[in-house]
Formats: structure tokens, sequence, C-alpha cells
């Protein structure tokens, strides 16, 4: 099969990642833009592409048949839309943009397209997501009444003082940062109920004074003292779905949680079993009642592979675009999924300000 021409716009901590799964998946790197063109000549070199020197020369290299977006979510809207009017497939980091009138923009910019839009959910893709949605439609979790969606990091600000945590910029904190994703795959596990309301709190404790922060995993490079912080690093969520589902959302990129006393990962409470799964973890819990007598189970999910959940998920995630590309799959993730996701979001911040429930519009 021949490879499909892969273009990168943004080409930061992501990209690479992005890049390195591509390349293992049925895509070759063509050519890669972003405004530090440092960057772009590393990645491009990284995987004998050119680097182009802009967003509008990427667009016309022939060989370019899709690109993924990876620049800071401020720039998403600008980048997929001129993807689109390029009639390129693109793949398209979370969160979709900044507001939901941006998405609004970029779903009218894709309904006009030739290209596809996928969006980069990739936890959706994990072996243990898979495994649990196979789960799920066999119909043996049953309905499902709670969903508890958890991702708490003790110390793990992204890039403290630059995009980041800069909310015009990223849009808000860990909860559209990470959020996004637990939010996400919550929903596509449960089939897409609609979410109704939402009551929401964040706090914003560790990433000020920037110069007090001290933590040796920094996704996004040195804390930027001189940089801006005026995010959430701590959110709880509560939505209440149509069909009686409840979803609470529990996310940090900072806390002070004892080792161990929280659980990352997704629970799901059905009438007929309990799971519980980490998105890139190896096995998938399960517990369910046999004749009076609950009976604990777990499944590996990763067997014969050498790969980790982690880069078993990238790989996925192109695999099915490069079917996207070809014509003979749907986006794994679709516009209006990411639309979805974002109104949810801004209930949520709306929530948080307001103190109160709100509506999802
Ligand atoms: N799916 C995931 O698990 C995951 C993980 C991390 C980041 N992300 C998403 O990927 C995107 C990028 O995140 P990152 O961690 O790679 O950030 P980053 O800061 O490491 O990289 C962003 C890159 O974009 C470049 N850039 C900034 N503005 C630009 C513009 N207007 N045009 C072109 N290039 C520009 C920067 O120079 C930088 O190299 C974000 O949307 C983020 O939410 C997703």
């Amino acid at each position: 099969m021949t490879a499909i021409g892969l273009g990168i716009v943004g080409c930061g901590g992501i990209a690479n990642v992005h890049a390195d799964a591509a390349m293992r998946s049925g895509f070759q790197l063509v050519t890669c833009w972003d405004s530090q063109a440092e960057r772009a000549h590393a990645l491009a070199s990284k995987h004998g592409a050119a680097a182009s020197s802009s967003l509008e020369s990427l667009l016309r290299h022939p060989r370019v048949d899709a690109v993924t977006v990876a620049v800071p979510t401020d720039a998403h809207a600008y980048c997929a839309e001129a993807v689109l009017a390029s009639n390129r497939h693109l793949l398209l980091e979370k969160p979709m943009a900044l507001t939901v009138a941006e998405c609004d923009s970029i779903c009218a910019a894709a309904g006009r397209s030739k290209g596809r839009l996928q969006m980069g959910l990739v936890c959706r893709s994990s072996p243990a997501a898979q495994h649990v949605m196979g789960l799920v439609r066999s119909g043996s979790v049953g309905p499902i009444d709670f969903i508890q969606a958890r991702c708490t990091r003790r110390r793990g600000i992204p890039g403290l003082g630059g995009w980041f945590t800069t909310r015009s910029r990223s849009g808000g904190g860990c909860m559209i940062d990470v959020g996004v994703h637990l939010i996400d795959l919550a929903l596509h596990l449960a089939g897409w109920p609609r979410v109704l309301r939402v009551s929401a709190c964040t706090a914003s404790r560790f990433g000020s004074p920037i110069e007090a922060y001290r933590s040796p995993e920094m996704w996004g490079g040195p804390p930027k003292v001189d940089g801006t912080f005026d995010v959430e690093d701590s959110a709880i969520a509560l939505l209440r779905c149509d069909g009686g589902l409840s979803i609470e959302v529990d996310v940090a990129w900072a806390a002070n949680i004892p080792s161990g006393a929280a659980r990352d990962g997704l629970l799901l409470r059905g009438a007929k079993a309990g799971v519980h799964f980490e998105i890139f973890g190896a096995e998938v819990r399960t517990v369910a009642d046999r004749d009076g007598e609950l009976l604990d189970e777990r499944s590996p999910v990763l067997l014969g592979q050498s790969m980790s959940g982690w880069d078993a998920a990238w790989d996925a995630q192109y695999r099915r675009f490069g079917d996207v590309v070809r014509g003979v799959s749907e986006p794994a993730a679709t516009a209006a999924d990411g639309l979805e996701l974002q109104r949810i979001i801004a209930a949520i911040y709306e929530s948080a300000a307001l103190g109160r429930e709100t509506e999802v519009r």
C-alpha cells in the first residue's frame, strides 16, 4: 500500500509522538511547519522530511494528502480551517478550539471541505478502552448508572507560565487539557447520551507564584517565571446525562494526594458488571454477580504486543485516520464530537464561576 503523505503543523512535544506513530502506521512525513523554524527543521530531519517555511507552503506541497495540527489551542481554528480549505484530510489535536464559536466555524469549514476531519482524541484508541467498548457492546456490563473518570497528577503542570497556563491561549487549565479526554472517553463508552447539566468546582493553587513551583515532571519545558498562570490546576465536575447516567470527572495537574490514594482511570458501574481500567494500562478489571457471588476478574489487553498501551493507542489512532483518508472508514472521533465536548467544557467553566449547576447549551 502506498504511504499517505503527511504534513505536521506545530512541531513541539506532541508532534514528535504524532510523527513516530504516523511513520509506524502507513504514513510518510513529507513536510512540517512550526512558527519556530528550528523545531520544524529538527522534526523534519529526524524523519527525512522537508521543513516548510509557512502554513501556505506546507499546504501547497503536492505530496501532502493529510495534515496533523498540533499547535497551541489558540491557533487550532486558524490552522484547521486553512487545512480544510485546501481539501486535505485533517487530524486535529484536542481540544477542538478555544471557544464554542470557533468550533462552530471549524465544523462549517469541515462541511465545505472534501477533506475529512478526525479529532485527536487518542484515549478512545487505547487497547484497554477498546476492550471495554467490546464489553459494553456485548451487553455484559448492562445499563450504566455511574462513570467515575479520574486523572490526577500530584505535580505535573504543563509548560508552567507558557501557553498551557494562559487562559487566552489554552481556553483553561487541566479540565480542557486532560478532562476533555476523560469526558470524551466516558461519553464514547456510554454511547454519547446528551449531557444536560453540569456542576463543577475548580481550584488554582499550585501554579502561582510560578517561582515557588517545584516538579521533576514538566511537559512543555521548564517554568517561565515571568509567564502567566491564570487557569485552574484542579477540577471536579458532575455531568448529568439524558437517560440517567451521571459522570464524575476528577482531574488535576497538581494536587496533594497521598501516593496511591486516588486511582486514575475510568470506573463504569453497570447493572450487570463493574469495570475499571487505566486508559493506557495493560489490563481491565471487572466484577460481576454470578449466582450471588461477586466474581472479580482481570483481563490482559496487551497480549502479543511488544509496545506499551500508549504507543498502541497512537498507532491505532493513525491506522484509523489512514482508513479515513483512503475512504474506507469514518473518523474515530468526529468534528461534532469535538464541538459537543467544547459545549460541555464551557458549561463546566460557567458552573465553576457561578457556583451552581448549569445547563449545557
Ligand atoms: N493527545 C494528547 O495526549 C496531547 C498531549 C499533549 C498535547 N496535546 C495537544 O497538542 C497541541 C500541542 O501541544 P504540545 O504539548 O505539543 O505543545 P508545545 O508547546 O510543545 O508545541 C506547540 C508547537 O507549536 C508551535 N506554534 C505555536 N504557535 C504556532 C502557530 N501559530 N503556528 C505554528 N506553530 C505554532 C510552537 O512553536 C511549538 O513548537 C495542543 O492542542 C495540546 O492540547 C495533546
